[in-house]
This record gives structure tokens, sequence and C-alpha cells, in this order.
């Protein structure tokens, strides 16, 4: 669908074609409070496309909470009880919960992590570089999170394959690429119950209860072990929902992360020769992330009503915070389109900075990238794009599904 500026958020499809950047701009300029209508599918919802209200309103967390769902679609309390994760809580239920999993994410743990990230980021980019021509989302962007997800989780590589495709069909239940169900061409009132209205989330369910009953391998130092091993913590179902949001939130966005880097590596050669300097390293990963801001929006419910901009929004309404569209703010970003690879400072706000949730997994998310690029810019001299690349259908998750690319080697 072509961005006029006035694309309809509540569609899918207005995400097709990438992200509208031009209708956030005009949200931005003209209605930063804006309203949506609703449709069969779900209620109407407010969306906060500037930098600084959405950064005012992810602080105010009891005011925009968490704690009535974090997407769009509308949930019975059942359902929520049903598939809500610590996500899905406000403190300080949420605060319990982020203690006991936060040092397997903390920054000096990742660190430990630096030199297998390096290996495997070699080992993916020399087995990709083999042909001259591949798709670059395939052979490089997706396998680098997925063999992470595998070493945060503690599960066999062996099983990773099945789990990333679980994954991909329960965070991209929009697009028919990616699942049979997608959520606004069928009835999935069936699987209501399940992580993202998906049938992907019973078979997710299956193999966390098969953890729980030692019936698979979990290494001992992975956070699955170590949440099975806490007495007073999750409880079964509680269990099966925080390993559906890992295999969600641990492998997609850090794909289409490192997916847009490469695509925008292969439509501008200035970017290899500036990467290869070495001088960016320490900046250029956050600057890809913010430009791809995969994770498009979280929503939050107003708990009271709030005045913001000369609209008023109720008690009960949604809103939603447009992480994507802040981190593109001119008010924020000089030349915010464009590619700065040593843009410093970056307040962007694609992990969601400032509130209580912020990703977990920004640092990891941070290594890989770096790390993919630092390994691929050794290895060629030239990568062109030779087909435009193609997105996800949805208007959560955003990202480069194909980039097929040529490539002339060191
Ligand atoms: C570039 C990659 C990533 C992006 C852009 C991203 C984005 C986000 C955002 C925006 C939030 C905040 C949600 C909210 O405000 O409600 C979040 C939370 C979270 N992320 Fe990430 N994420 C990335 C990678 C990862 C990875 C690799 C993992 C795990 C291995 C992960 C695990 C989580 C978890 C568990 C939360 C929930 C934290 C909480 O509620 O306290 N993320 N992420």
């Amino acid at each position: 669908m072509l961005d006029d500026g006035h694309l309809n958020l509540m569609s899918h499809d207005s995400f097709a074609n990438g992200v509208p950047h031009k209708t956030f701009a005009r949200m931005r300029r003209e209605d930063p409070v804006a309203w949506t209508d609703g449709d069969d599918t779900a209620r109407g919802f407010w969306s906060l496309t500037r930098h600084a209200d959405i950064a005012a309103a992810n602080r105010a967390g009891q005011l925009f909470s968490s704690a009535q769902g974090i997407r769009i679609e509308d949930q019975s309390h059942e359902e929520y009880m049903a598939r809500r994760t610590f996500q899905e809580t406000d403190a300080p239920e949420h605060s319990v919960t982020r203690r006991k999993v936060n040092p397997n994410f903390a920054k000096p743990t990742i660190a430990k992590f630096t030199d297998l990230v390096r290996e495997l980021a070699a080992d993916i980019v020399d087995k990709a570089v083999q042909s001259t021509e591949f798709d670059a989302v395939d052979a490089i962007a997706k396998q680098l999170p997925m063999m992470m997800l595998g070493r945060i989780l503690g599960v066999p590589d062996a099983d990773l394959p099945w789990l990333v495709e679980k994954g991909d069909a329960l965070i991209g239940n929009s697009d028919p690429d990616f699942t049979q169900h997608v959520v606004d061409k069928m009835d999935t009132s069936a699987f209501r119950m399940m992580p993202f209205r998906s049938p992907a989330g019973l078979e997710l369910y299956e193999y966390a209860a098969d953890l729980l009953a030692n019936r698979r391998e979990v290494a001992n130092d992975g956070i699955l072990a170590r949440m099975m091993r806490d007495d007073d913590g999750l409880d079964e179902l509680g269990f099966k929902n925080f390993f559906c949001l890992l295999v969600a939130a641990g492998n997609d966005t850090t794909r289409y992360s490192i997916a847009l880097a490469l695509s925008l590596l292969a439509h501008d050669p200035k970017l290899i020769t500036a990467l290869r300097t070495g001088a960016y390293w320490d900046t250029c990963a956050d600057e890809f992330i913010r430009l791809a801001s995969p994770t498009m929006h979280f929503r939050r419910t107003a708990t009271a009503d709030v005045e913001m901009h000369g609209k008023t929004i109720r008690k009960g309404d949604k809103v939603l915070l447009w992480f994507v569209s802040g981190s593109r703010d001119e008010t924020m970003f000089e030349n915010p389109h464009e590619v700065q690879l040593g843009r410093t400072p970056n307040r962007h706000l694609a992990f969601g900075q400032g509130g209580a949730h912020v990703c977990l997994g920004m640092h990891l998310a941070k290594l890989e990238v770096r790390s993919v690029l630092e390994e691929l810019v050794k290895r060629i001299d030239t990568m062109e794009a030779t087909a435009a690349p193609t997105w996800t259908r949805s208007n959560f998750i955003c990202g480069v599904k194909e980039q097929h690319v040529r490539i002339t080697r060191v």
C-alpha cells in the first residue's frame, strides 16, 4: 500500500511495504495524540508518536499500565489471565520477576558471551559468503539470534529451527508467510487462550511442559533452568508463557535489526567502506536498531483520564507507544531517516528505554548486530541488492523478510 501520509494504523496491510514513515511524520507534526477507530477485530486506540510524549508515558507506568494487554488486541480478563507474562504486569508484581531474570541478561553476563558471539558470527558469515548470491536474511540475519536464543534458554541446538519457526508464527501472526492462522483473515477465537491467539502457542506449551517434566534437556546455567529451580517463582502456566515470551522476543527482533542493516549496506556501498575504518563499532549497532525499531509499538491502558495536546484520553482507553516513530522524531534526531554510523548521543526508543519494561535483551542484541557486521565487512568487498527487500505484514513487528544480494569476497 502506498504511504500517502494517511495510512490506517489498524490495518496490517499499511505496513506490508515497510513502515509508513510519511504517515508517522505527519502524525508527529499535526496530530501527536491521534485516535484510530476500531474495526471487527479490536476497539479503537490512541497513538503517541512524538519522542517526548512516548518517553513520558513510558515513565508513567501506573497511569499507562501494561496490565491489561500490550498489543492492540482486546482480551477478556480470562484471556488476559491465561496468557499474561511479567511483561503484561505493573510494579510491584512486575519487579519481582524482572529482578529474578535480570542477572541472565545484565551487561556483565552478556559481556562473557563476546567471544562466543564473535565465533558464531564468523562461522555464519564464512558459510554465507561461500556463495556469491544469497538471501542475506536467511543466510546471515536469521542465524545468530537463533543460536544465541538457544544459549540464553539453555536448549539444544537441534531444537532451534523448530523453536524459531514457532516463534515466527507467534510474532508474525498476521503474515501468511509465517502462519496459516492469519489473525485478521480468519476466526482465531479457538486459540484465544493461547499466546498471540496462535496454535503455535499450544505446541510451545507442550515443549515447556516437557521441560518441566524433565523430558527434555536443559542447560543448568540457562534462564529456563534458573526459573525452574525457583521454588516460589512461576507456576506451570506462568512458566509456559514465560517460555513463549522468550522464544518470541529473543529472536525476530534481533533478526530484523540485522536484516535492515544488511539491506541498507546492500543499497549504499559507502556504508561498508565506512564500517571498515573501524571507527563506528561502538555506535553503529544502536543506529541500525534505531532505524529498524522492529517492535514498532507496545500498548498501554490508561488507568485515569489524561489530557494531552488538547485531547482527553479516557480511563480504560488503549494507548499505543509507537517506538518506531519516536526513534525517527526530527526534533530529537538530525536527519532522522539517514544512517549516521557515529550518531552520538542516540536516544532512540527501540528498546522501550526509560520504562520499567525496557528490553532485557538489549545488550545481547547490540552485541549480535555489531559482531555480524564486523565479521561481514572483513570478508566482503562489495554487497549489492539484487532485488528490493520484502517486509513483514504486521502493524506490530516490522522487518525485512528477504534481501537478496550479490557479494564480492575480499
Ligand atoms: C533489537 C532487538 C530487540 C528489540 C528492538 C527489542 C524491543 C523490546 C521492547 C521495545 C521492549 C519493551 C516492551 C514494553 O515496553 O512493553 C522489550 C522488552 C523485552 N525484551 Fe526485547 N527487544 C530486542 C531483543 C530482545 C532479546 C534478544 C531478548 C531476549 C533474549 C528480549 C527479551 C525481552 C523481554 C523478556 C522483554 C520484557 C521485559 C519486561 O517486561 O520487563 N528482547 N524488548
